[in-house]
This record gives C-alpha cells, structure tokens and sequence, in this order.
C-alpha cells in the first residue's frame, strides 16, 4: 500500500520510527499555526482527524496495521502521542479562535470620532500659588513651608504680637480645645497667617535668606462673598546686609508686574504690623480700567492687594535666640503677605470666592 501524504517507513526500527513522527508532528504544528478562521480550523480538524480521509487514519491503516508484532507496542504508543498532540492543537485553535461572526462584530471603525478624555487641570488657587512662586523663584527665592497648626509662640509671640496685645484680635483665631493647662506660648492654633514661616526659616538658617512661603491659613471669618475662614496666603522674607525699604518697593513693583501686565502700577502707603517697622500696604493701579475708575475699583483707579515693611528689630531679637547672626545692628530686611484668593479674582474676573471650593465641574472647567 502507497500513500503520497504518507511517508513510506523503511524499517520499524526505534530511530526511523522517532524521525517519521516527529515529520508528522512539526508538519501538524505549522498547519495549526495558521488557522484563521472557523472554517479553517474545521479543515484542519477533516484532514488530520477525519474519519475517513484523515491523515491519522491512515497513518494507523499505512503503518500500524503492517506493522511486525515486535514493533507494535512502541508505534502504538507514537501514535497515540501524535494524535493527543493534534487533537490539543485542534482544541487551543477552537477556543482561541474566535468565529468569524464575532469578529465581525468587534470591529473597530476607525473612521468614527474617538472617545474625548479630560484631562486634570490646574485649579486656579493653585495656578496662581505657583505663579507667584515661579515669579520670586526667578528672583533668587527658595520655597518655604510650615505647620499649619501652629504654637502660638510662632504665630503671635515671635511675630511681635505680645500677650494681650490688641493686634491678636484682629485676627480672629481658631484655636485648638483643652489646652489650658500649657504655658500661653505653646498653646496649638490654626495659624492666621503665613508669617510664622518667616521665624521658623530664620531659626533653621542664617542670614541671608530669600524665602517664599506659600500655604494655608486659617480665620474664623464668617463666609460671604470676599471671605473664607481657609485661604491662602503667599508670604515673602528678605534678610541680608543693607536691605532697604528701596529694595522692598523695586521687588514688589517688579513683581505686580509680572503677575498683572507691566502697565500696572504700585503705590506704598503707611500701615501697622507688629512684625514690621515701616510697614505699608500696597496698591496697585487698576488692571480692569488702567487707573480710570472702574466698579471695580471702586471709582478709586487703585486697588489694594498686600500688606508689607521692614522686618522689626524686636522680630530679629526672637531669632537670634537661636541663630546670633540675626543681629539688627548688622543685617535688615522686608517682608510682605498677600492673599492668594483675592489675586486668582481679581485675574481670572470671579466674584465669589466660595467658587474656588464649591468643586463645581463648570466652574472648575473655564480652567482647564
Ligand atoms: N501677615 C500679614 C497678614 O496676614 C501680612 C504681612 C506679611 C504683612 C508680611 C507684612 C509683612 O495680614
């Protein structure tokens, strides 16, 4: 008997029984490598499996059925290793494969518009943070932080605010319960303002120092439109030899300017903190009308936005407790606080600053 898909056997010895399976085998595994679709998998499964015309039919009938006594057990057991090895070919390529209708229904049209997903976006509040950080970051400023739960030692004491001085009622404070047992100054609070930073930066290092101090602070303010009991506030410390009230104007000038479009103008007035000496407000001309007078500025052409001065000797005093080197004798500086609310308002035009916390979607949305 003769088969053309078959090779012939010319022995039944071990080594050309090995070689003749191994053929089948590797040619069993590339046709099973390639079947595509249902239908191909079904003529893989007739042509390998079939009852009939099956390769492995008559592989049994060519060479089993010949095949000397001596010889049998051994080809049986090849035989039955191949067709377990199509017959798991057969299975992987009916599971594996899907069928042509579902397929057909999984294709993807690529001419059809994609799915639109949003990505983050900055919030304004902190837009601006970062804003007034990059603009002092160009100037020299490093980055400060602080706890915002704070000793009062650092909030108040150490700022100049002496105990039962009527500045700290100005500053209606949230202070932590049942504390009354601890000495006045280590009593815990939530700070009222970022200025504390400025006596923690001047105890960890010496002068000079260049410090911007971005964070939160709280006050137990009731909300309405302009007010919250959290904002923030960006703070700046200046220390080093011969720092002028000069320098203070220049780098608060140059600043509104960065920040506002340089047409914008400042002006310093003369104000009251403990923790300075000058100490001014500052205006800047108004950015919706140019000076005119606007409702926004209140018919005025000006619109005040900080608070600043030259750091208090008496504020020196509490730092050279723990670095000498802050002796007023022989170093100066400025300092200034601004609100971070009332700039992202007054750019990006809200009205209410409750918007910023609300986390309402279309509100949030304008900035992205
Ligand atoms: N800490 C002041 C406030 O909260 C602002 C300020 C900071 C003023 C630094 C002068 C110098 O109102």
């Amino acid at each position: 008997m003769s088969n053309e898909r078959i090779p012939q056997l010319k022995d039944y010895s071990e080594a050309s029984l090995t070689r003749a399976f191994a053929a089948l085998e590797a040619e069993a595994r590339s046709a099973a490598a390639t079947l595509l679709s249902s239908e191909a998998v079904e003529n893989f499964r007739l042509a390998w499996l079939g009852r009939k015309q099956g390769l492995l039919n008559e592989v049994s009938s060519l060479w089993l059925k010949s095949a000397p006594a001596e010889a049998k057990k051994i080809l049986g057991q090849r035989f039955n290793a191949l067709k377990a090895t199509v017959e798991s070919l057969l299975d992987s390529a009916l599971g594996a494969g899907p069928s042509d209708a579902s397929l057909a229904a999984e294709a993807i049209d690529i001419t059809l518009p994609g799915t639109r997903r949003l990505t983050g976006a900055e919030h304004p509040i902190t837009r601006t943070l970062n804003e007034l950080t990059s603009i002092f970051a160009a100037l020299g400023y490093s980055v400060g932080v602080g706890p915002e739960v704070e000793t009062d030692f650092y909030n108040f004491e150490s700022m100049n605010f002496p105990p039962g001085h009527p500045a700290r009622d100005t500053q209606d404070t949230l202070v932590i319960a049942n504390q009354d047992r601890r000495p006045l100054r280590d009593r815990l609070l939530l700070r009222t303002h970022t200025s504390p930073v400025q006596m923690r930066t001047m105890e960890s290092q010496p002068p000079p120092v260049r410090i911007i101090i971005p964070g939160k602070v709280h006050r137990n303010d009731a909300a309405d439109a302009t007010h919250s009991p959290i904002f923030h506030q960006v703070e700046g410390l200046c220390v080093d030899t011969n720092i002028t009230f000069s320098d203070l104007k220049g780098t608060l000038d140059h600043a509104m300017k960065a920040l506002f479009g340089s047409a914008v103008k400042t002006r310093f007035f003369p104000s009251f903190f403990p923790f300075t000496e000058p100490s001014a407000d500052v205006q800047i001309s108004c950015p919706f009308c140019g000076g005119k007078g606007c409702r926004k500025c209140k018919h005025s052409g000006w619109i005040e936005l900080l608070g600043c001065g030259m750091v208090d000797p008496a504020v020196f005093a509490f730092a050279a407790e723990k670095q000498p080197a802050y002796d007023p004798k022989k170093i100066s500086g400025f300092a200034f606080g601004m609100g971070v609310e009332r700039i992202a308002m007054m750019k990006y035009g809200v009205s209410e600053i409750g918007k910023f916390y609300s986390g309402d979607m279309r509100f949030l949305e304008m900035f992205a």
